[in-house]
């Protein structure tokens, strides 16, 4: 059983995997509102052409109250409605330092506020057009990084303890959207070639394009996920299996 289409929230929609999500949507019939950090790409600018009426670019900084209201009021006046948020943008900060080297404690605070504040900020100020939706749904994008059970990491401590945060707000999340017919799916995109790393990384193993096929057909097939025990799905959508929380 696949999804109704409707419209559909993306952050971090100018590059990655947010890009693509936001084109993917686009050409299987949703409308979009993308959510663009900084100045939006010409390929964004094209698929307004390409896809005329159907996409709204929005300025947002997800680790920013301000800039989360304005971009949900831009919405406010383009769909009375949202049907799907997917909670995408993200920041990698260190990956390198271990103990006992010295910890970046504001770059882990940056991490933790775009990660797991950012999504559930976003979450918020469209909340109230998420909940016209007769079946609302969250996408958060987080990662196998932020799973207790299966981590074997001893550094990436920003980024591991960001998504372990966002998978919780996910739980949170969804035992109030499940009472109104809705629910959140916590979802691993697999290793991806994105700019997380500063520059294009060519050498992980799925290209955007795969990648957001991959979570498009979870999201959309999400009857395929029932809750275990009440909690959300958290899922790899590469190799389509649950992640241990
Ligand atoms: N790549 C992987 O292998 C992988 C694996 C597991 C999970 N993920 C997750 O997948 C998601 C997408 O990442 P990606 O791989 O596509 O990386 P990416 O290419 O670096 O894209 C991240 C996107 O988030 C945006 N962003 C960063 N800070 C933001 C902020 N404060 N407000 C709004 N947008 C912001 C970026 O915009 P700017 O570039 O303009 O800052 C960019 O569009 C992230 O949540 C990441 O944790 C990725």
């Amino acid at each position: 059983m696949t999804i109704h289409k409707g419209t559909a929230v993306v952050t971090g929609a100018g590059r990655g995997l947010g890009f693509g999500l936001a084109k993917g949507l686009l050409g299987r019939g949703w409308r979009v509102v993308a959510g663009v950090h900084g100045e939006a790409t010409g390929e964004l600018s094209q698929l307004q052409q390409q896809f005329d009426g159907a996409l709204l670019i929005v300025s947002i900084d997800i680790g920013s109250d301000e800039s989360v209201k304005q971009a949900a009021e831009q919405a406010v006046g383009w769909t009375e409605q949202i049907d799907l948020i997917v909670n995408n943008a993200g920041v990698l900060g260190d990956i390198e330092r271990k103990l006992p080297d010295e910890l970046d404690f504001d770059e882990m605070l940056h991490v933790m506020n775009v990660n797991s504040l950012g999504p559930l900020r976003v979450t918020q100020a469209f909340g109230s057009m998420l909940l016209r939706s007769e079946r609302p749904i969250v996408a958060n994008i987080s990662s196998e990084a932020g799973s207790v059970g299966a981590c074997g990491r001893d550094s990436w401590y920003g980024y591991c303890m960001s998504k372990a945060a966002v998978n919780m707000q996910s739980v949170l999340v969804h035992n109030q959207l499940k009472s109104v017919g809705g629910r959140v799916l916590v979802l691993h995109p697999g290793w991806v070639q994105s700019f997380m790393h500063g520059e294009l990384n060519t050498s992980a193993r799925l290209t955007i394009e795969q990648a957001a096929a991959n979570v498009l057909g979870t999201i959309e097939d999400e009857a395929d996920w029932p809750d275990v025990d009440g909690k959300p799905p958290y899922i790899d959508t590469e190799f389509k299996e649950r992640l241990p929380w």
